[in-house]
């Protein structure tokens, strides 16, 4: 039986077409990156299964992670997520480094999910963290994911950042419904899809949960406010406004750092993960076909204690390139990535100017210039033809006249300028190349 020529189910082959497109998006978020002094790591791509065990929450564990025994009966996991990872080296060298620590990767993760739009098995997922950085860091790091979405051309009008905080969710679940823990983790679980159920279902599961009938209703005001307005004075009239002073703290430098267009408080998240522990928000495309989280963080203050380290807190965000280039491509932000991009194309019409192409080509590619050669003798019909297949700013000609004159023939394709130089002059040819003339 022949195999099949498919890749494994939800994960992709990268043609150079796909590689382009990829290799642009991560170039886009490393320089943005690079721009908030954020520094490059990586990880293996393997961990032990204990490090998801400890904090990374059920859903991941149970019906997500990819993980075997391997020949020395150690249980391992192909990684699902960064953060524990990133938290792990951090343990490892943050008493001797200054902090804020400020680290971005770009890994390639996995998880086991039904495959469909913006949701695969494999998948890149931009991280941005910051460690020791303080309520700052909270807002650096909502900066950052706008930033890196305006690079791409979106604006406000494209996505939206839903942020809520932990602690305020804690404080109202536990002191204000009078939830213990396991209750007040169901209802976590409860909130976390909300959005996905209806109000009937809603009413039915946190009935479960909410015994009295005055819990659920301060529950259902709960879940239905819509600002940080609304927040406050709802904290102030149930007595909890001292548990969202960080929170509304974290509000107002939002606001000062102009960025409350892209920003809405949102009572529904929670985020799934368990290691939570402060600020946590969601972006979503504005689309309406399209409403997946492009992205997911948050704050996390214990993490570092399961390798028996200090308390170091960190926040930080994951960012799929899948979701990333559903919202791009439906907001019509990307451009053709369908063909290569070249700058010359050099060609010879005939016999004895192979040479002369060749040892210009590679001047010109010391100059900057990304050249390819068309091999053998070509005409000029099927030169152009061949231009057509990529995007060509110039074609260099040596037909016979010019291997005869010791010149070169440079055609701009834009400008549609023709030129004879000298084939020795590779200065004025590049600077013509380059439109500098
Ligand atoms: P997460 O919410 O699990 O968070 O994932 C963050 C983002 O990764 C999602 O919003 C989505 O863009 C992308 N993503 C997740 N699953 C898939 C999938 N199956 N296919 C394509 N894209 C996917 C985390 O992973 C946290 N560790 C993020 C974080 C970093 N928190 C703090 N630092």
């Amino acid at each position: 039986m022949a195999l099949t020529k498919s890749p494994y189910r939800g994960t992709r082959d990268f043609f150079p077409a796909q590689m382009r497109l990829r290799n642009y998006i991560f170039q886009k978020m490393s320089e943005v990156s690079e721009l908030f002094a954020y520094e490059p790591y990586d990880g293996p791509i393997l961990e032990e299964v204990d490090l998801y065990l400890a904090k990374s929450g059920e859903e991941l564990i149970n019906e997500q992670i990819y993980s075997f025994t391997d020949r020395g009966d150690r249980k391992v996991a192909i990684r699902p997520e960064m953060t524990p990872t990133v938290a792990r080296m951090a343990a490892q060298v943050h008493r001797e480094i200054a902090k804020p620590i400020r680290w971005y990767a770009i890994p390639n993760l996995m998880r086991y999910e039904k495959p469909q739009r913006g949701r695969l098995r494999e998948f890149w997922q931009y991280n941005a963290d910051i460690f020791g950085a303080g309520e700052l860091g909270d807002v650096e790091i909502v900066q950052l994911a706008v930033e890196i979405l305006r690079s791409f051309g979106a604006t406000d009008a494209h996505f939206e950042i839903l942020v809520n905080d932990r602690r305020v969710v804690d404080s109202i679940f536990k002191k204000l419904l009078r939830l213990d823990d396991p209750s007040a983790q169901k209802l976590y679980k409860v909130v976390d899809r909300v959005k996905k159920v209806t109000p009937e279902a809603l009413a039915k599961l946190t009935g479960e949960i909410l015994s009295d009938g005055g819990s659920a209703e301060l529950f259902s005001e709960y879940i239905r406010l819509t600002s940080f307005t609304d927040l406050a004075s709802f904290l102030e009239r149930n007595g909890l406004s001292d548990d969202a002073r960080e929170f509304l703290t974290f509000s107002k430098n939002l606001a000062s750092f102009g960025l409350s267009a892209y920003v809405k408080y949102d009572p529904s998240i929670v985020r799934g993960l368990d290691y939570y522990t402060g600020i946590v928000f969601e972006i979503f495309d504005k689309h309406p076909d399209n409403r997946r989280a492009l992205a997911g963080g948050g704050a996390y203050a214990n993490l570092l204690q399961i390798f028996n380290e200090q308390p170091l807190a960190g926040v930080g965000f994951g960012l799929g390139e899948v979701p990333l280039t559903e919202f791009l491509t439906s907001h019509k932000l990307l451009r053709d990535f369908s063909r290569p991009r070249i700058d010359v194309l050099v060609s010879y019409q005939v016999a004895g100017a192979e040479k002369t192409a060749l040892v210009l080509a590679g001047d010109l590619r010391a100059r900057g210039l990304k050249t390819e050669v068309i091999f053998g003798e070509t005409k000029t019909k099927k030169v152009f033809a061949q231009s057509e297949r990529k995007h060509v700013s110039s074609i260099v000609f040596i037909g016979e006249e010019e291997l005869r004159a010791g010149q070169v023939q440079v055609k701009n394709l834009e400008t549609k300028a023709t030129l004879s130089i000298d084939q020795r002059d590779v200065e004025t040819i590049a600077r013509t190349l380059k439109g500098q003339t």
